[in-house]
C-alpha cells in the first residue's frame, strides 16, 4: 500500500452551504487547495456597490456615476435596432469567430480579416494575448500607472512584469526602451492611458519603436482612441501597421457599450493566429457582434459622442482652473486630479460619493494621491463641480 503524507489543511467557515444568514457558521478544517504560489498572490475584483444599494443607503435620489470611463450618453440607437434584429435567435450560438463583425472591421480599417481578431472586451483578447505568448521566464514590461488590467493578467500568467516609473504622469517611453532585456516578450503601452490621461505624440513612438527589438512584441492598447481622432500627433497605431505590434480597441467607451462586452485588436494574421487558437470560439456574444457591427459605421453618433466629451472637458477644466485645482490635460473622456494626499483623495471620495456622485481613487493604480472623474452629461458635470467645492 502507498504511503501518503497528510496534505495541508486550512479552516474555513461553512457558509456557503446555509440558507439562513443568521445562523452561526461553524468552522471546519478542509484540505488545503494548493495553487501556484502567482494565483495565491492575487486579490479578486473588488466590485463597487450596485447604484440601487448605495441610493437605498445614502438615502439619494439620483447617483452620478463618474468612476468607470463609461459613455453617458447610452448605446447607438444603430446598435440597438441591430440587437433587437436579432433578439429572437438567442437560442441559436452565435456566428463562430465572429466573422461578419471581423470582416466589417476588416473593412472600415482596410485590412483583411485574418488581421482582426474580436472579444469580450477588449481586456479580454488582452488575456487571449497573455496566454498565448506569455510563460515561463518571458518578461513583460510596461509602465506604473497604467491600465490594471493588464498588471492582473500578467501576474496570474506567473510571469515577471517589469513597471517603470511615469515621467510628468507621462509613459516614459525611454525608459521603456531602456528596460527591454533579452528576456522580454511583450511591451504595453497605453495611448492615450487610463487613468493618467496623457499620450504620447507621433515623434515620440517613432523614436521608441526604432529602439524596440523585434522579438518583442508590442502591444498598443487604445481602448480610448475614439478621442484622440483629431489630435494630428497622435501615433494612431494603424497607420503604421508594424509586424511586432498589436492593437486593442473597444467598443465600451465611445461606443457605450460597455456593459455589451465588445472589444476588438489588430495586427499581423499570424500573430493574430495564435491568439485565435486560444480563444473561445463564441465570445464576444450573438447581441454583441451585430450591435459592434453597427456602431462601428455610425459617424453621426460617434460625433455626438465627441461633441459632449469636448464640451464636458472644456467646462471642468475651466472649473479647476478658476478654482486653482491641479488636473492633469488630458486626451481621453476622463481627467486626472492630483491632489496632496491619500487622505485628501479619500475626504473627497466619501463626501461625494455622499452627494450621489461616484469618482475613482487612484490608490489601485500606483497613484494614490491621484483622483480621476469621467466626463458626464452637462448636469452630471455641473453636480460634481458643485459636490467637489464641498469637499476639495
Ligand atoms: C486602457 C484600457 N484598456 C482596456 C480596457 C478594457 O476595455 P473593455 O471594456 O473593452 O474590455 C479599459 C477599461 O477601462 C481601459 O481603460
Amino acid at each position: 500500500m502507498m504511503n501518503f503524507s497528510p496534505p495541508p489543511t486550512t479552516t474555513i467557515q461553512r457558509l456557503w452551504q446555509m440558507n439562513d444568514p443568521s445562523a452561526r457558521a461553524e468552522s471546519v478544517t478542509v484540505p488545503k487547495r494548493l495553487v501556484p504560489p502567482h494565483i495565491e498572490a492575487l486579490n479578486a475584483y473588488q466590485p463597487g456597490r450596485p447604484p440601487d444599494a448605495l441610493k437605498a443607503e445614502l438615502g439619494i435620489e439620483r447617483f452620478i456615476n463618474l468612476a468607470s470611463n463609461e459613455n453617458p450618453l447610452g448605446p447607438p440607437k444603430s446598435a440597438l435596432d441591430a440587437i433587437k434584429a436579432v433578439l429572437t435567435d438567442i437560442n441559436r450560438y452565435p456566428e463562430s469567430g465572429g466573422f461578419r463583425l471581423r470582416e466589417t472591421l476588416a473593412d472600415v480599417y482596410r485590412v483583411k480579416a485574418e488581421n482582426v481578431v474580436v472579444g469580450s472586451g477588449s481586456e479580454s483578447i488582452m488575456a487571449n494575448i497573455v496566454r498565448a505568448f506569455l510563460h515561463g521566464d518571458d518578461e513583460v514590461v510596461t509602465s506604473e500607472g497604467t491600465f490594471i488590467g493588464l498588471y492582473v493578467l500578467v501576474n496570474s500568467q506567473g510571469v515577471k512584469l517589469v513597471k517603470v516609473p511615469l515621467k510628468d504622469y507621462k509613459f516614459d517611453l525611454d525608459a521603456i526602451a531602456e528596460a527591454v532585456t533579452e528576456k522580454t516578450k511583450l511591451v504595453y503601452l497605453c495611448n492615450p492611458n487610463n487613468p493618467t490621461g496623457t499620450m504620447f505624440s507621433r515623434a515620440e513612438f517613432e523614436n521608441f519603436i526604432k529602439k524596440v527589438p523585434d522579438h518583442v512584441l508590442v502591444i498598443l492598447d487604445e481602448a480610448y482612441f475614439e478621442f484622440t481622432m483629431g489630435i494630428a500627433e497622435f501615433p494612431d497605431s494603424m497607420t503604421y501597421r508594424y509586424d511586432n505590434v498589436l492593437t486593442l480597441r473597444s467598443f465600451s467607451k465611445a461606443y457605450a457599450m460597455a456593459g455589451l462586452r465588445v472589444g476588438y485588436g489588430m495586427g499581423h494574421e499570424y500573430l493574430i493566429n495564435y491568439v485565435n487558437r486560444v480563444k473561445l470560439p463564441f465570445e464576444p456574444n450573438m447581441l454583441a457582434q451585430v450591435a459592434a457591427s453597427a456602431a462601428i459605421k455610425d459617424t453621426t453618433y460617434l460625433g455626438g459622442v465627441l461633441e459632449n466629451n469636448d464640451e464636458g472637458m472644456r467646462y471642468l477644466t475651466n472649473e479647476f482652473q478658476k478654482l486653482g485645482w491641479e488636473y492633469v490635460p488630458s486626451s481621453t473622456n476622463f481627467v486626472m486630479l492630483p491632489t496632496k494626499s491619500a487622505e485628501k483623495v479619500k475626504q473627497i471620495h466619501d463626501g461625494l460619493l455622499r452627494e450621489g456622485v461616484a469618482i475613482r481613487p487612484l490608490a489601485a493604480f500606483g497613484l494614490p494621491h491621484c483622483f480621476r472623474i469621467t466626463i458626464g452629461l452637462p448636469d452630471e458635470n455641473e453636480a460634481c463641480v458643485n459636490a467637489l467645492k464641498k469637499y476639495y
